[in-house]
């Protein structure tokens, strides 16, 4: 008996340490999402039936982070479809293409700044254009586009190892004193805001697992606080020495810990000379790393890069309700609904974007999962035009 207990214990040893995070969970035809309102207080697993619960996922921010929400819009759309397949409700093909054509239009409302989004529905629409000349009936139709958004579950856990493997070697080889890394990180851009392993945290992770790192550090990242309830959550959840700062103690982190040397961020939407939109506050590091002599790299994959657009004047950014600034999230009732405890004067006005735009100029590196991207020497600005072809 004694043995049976103890096999048992090392069997939820194992198995404790192996497991691994997920906010996207999929089978065909069956979509769950991880409610990111609800962390780090519950694990709320919500299913996505349709483009609408889609749509609405990510527009609330349960789903957040570009990768994830491209993901999530296109997996909406795959169980959606698949649904009206099983149920025989395409009559036609020219009916099937005008529901994924419009559905792709709808998603695109949810959210205007991470580009993945957009490059999606563009791809998705190029591939209904593609097949329904050869379609003889819905299922044609509908089938590469269940093939297509399962395959970019598959694509971005892959991508991100590439980004992580290229991003930790990088950093180790462009820091003054490779035994002495520790890093800060901004945001939340781990497996919660894509299919897996992350991509600023995915390097954060690839540090940490070759024995390269010696703490991270993550911000708050007010006002709505990926940092503190997300990124610290999946930092204690691997066990990955780590210290939460809020925003405004980035500056007076890098001038008292020298073992700081670099601030590593990730992307909603790259221009094509390498002026970055992510998350607000990200602007501000930027010129607090270049102050202080550190690298600073924004990590994503190649979809988060924009060639349309040459600079980042060009990038639409998003503003939030002024609910989230006045407002701290309290305890979430059994109604799913939150006790929000007001931290501001009533009447104040409120401007709440939700990213900024750093220039290319403060950034060292960009690391996508087919290498690193730097600039000429003497140059400010990026030419990823030339790095993706
Ligand atoms: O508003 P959010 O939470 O969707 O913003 C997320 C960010 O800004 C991330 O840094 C970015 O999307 C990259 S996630 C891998």
């Amino acid at each position: 008996m004694l043995i049976i207990w103890f096999l048992l214990f090392i069997f939820l040893l194992v198995s404790s340490s192996t497991r691994t995070l997920e906010a996207i969970q999929y089978t065909r035809g069956n979509l769950q999402i991880l409610n990111q309102l609800a962390l780090p207080h519950e694990t709320i697993f919500e299913p996505v039936i349709n483009v609408q619960d889609g749509h609405a996922a990510i527009k609330t921010m349960k789903t957040r982070g570009a990768p994830a929400i491209a993901i999530v819009a296109a997996l909406s759309l795959a169980v959606d479809a698949y649904a009206r397949l099983e149920k025989n409700e395409f009559k036609t093909v020219e009916e099937t293409k005008e529901f994924l054509l419009s559905s792709l239009e709808y998603l695109k409302t949810s959210r205007p700044t991470a580009v993945n989004l957009f490059d999606t529905a563009a791809k998705f629409t190029a591939l209904v254009d593609k097949v329904q000349g050869e379609a003889k009936e819905p299922k044609d139709l509908v089938q590469p586009i269940i093939e297509a958004a399962e395959k970019m579950l598959i694509d971005d856990v892959q991508d991100n190892k590439n980004i992580g493997k290229h991003g930790a070697e990088y950093i180790v080889n462009n820091v003054r004193d490779k035994s002495n890394i520790s890093v800060l990180t901004h945001c939340n851009t781990g497996s919660l805001a894509t299919a897996g392993w992350g991509t600023a945290l995915g390097i954060v992770r690839d540090l940490h697992r070759n024995n390269q790192l010696k703490h991270a550090f993550c911000t708050e990242t007010r006002p709505y606080n990926q940092g503190s309830r997300l990124t610290a959550y999946e930092l204690v959840y691997e066990s990955i020495p780590s210290t939460l700062i809020c925003d405004s103690m980035a500056s007076a982190l890098l001038r008292l810990n020298p073992s700081v040397q670099a601030i590593i961020v990730g992307a909603d939407r790259v221009a094509a000379n390498g002026d970055t939109a992510n998350k607000i506050g990200t602007y501000q590091l930027a010129i607090t790393a270049k102050h202080h002599g550190i690298l600073f790299v924004v990590a994503a994959p190649s979809t988060s890069i924009d060639l349309s657009m040459e600079s980042g004047k060009e990038i639409v950014i998003e503003e939030r309700p002024a609910n989230e600034l006045v407002t701290t999230t309290g305890v979430l009732l059994d109604n799913n609904q939150s006790t929000a405890v007001r931290t501001a004067a009533q009447g104040i006005n409120v401007w709440n974007p939700s990213f900024d735009v750093t220039p290319s100029e403060l950034i060292s590196a960009i690391v996508t999962e087919k290498g690193v991207a730097v600039k000429q020497p003497g140059l400010n600005e990026f030419d990823l035009k030339s790095f993706l072809s």
